[in-house]
């Protein structure tokens, strides 16, 4: 989805009932790829496995679990009336 001029994946995480949204970009290569990652678990931490060439960051911290980038931004979501809320502070 896209807010302004930022783009935001948005995970129905199933296995775990959860919802998770971060940055669509991926801080690697700069590709607005992260929405087509494939998801898992660290350590029981929730994690999106970047397509082009598998960095993995966690959807809770956004810390790159496998390298040294920079986290990616993680947003709060929220389901209610089967509506998903993604909360920003601007
Ligand atoms: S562009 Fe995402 S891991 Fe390289």
């Amino acid at each position: 989805m896209k807010y302004k001029d930022l783009q935001i994946a948005v995970f129905n995480f199933s296995s775990r009932n959860k919802w998770y949204a971060c940055q669509n970009l991926c801080p690697h290569k700069l590709e607005m790829v992260l929405s087509r990652g494939m998801l898992g678990d660290d350590k029981d931490v929730p994690k999106i496995a970047c397509p082009m060439h598998k960095k993995t960051f966690s959807l809770e911290s956004g810390e790159n679990l496998n390298g040294d980038l920079d986290a990616i931004a993680t947003y709060p979501v929220k389901i209610e009336n089967n509506f998903v809320y993604i909360g920003f502070s601007e």
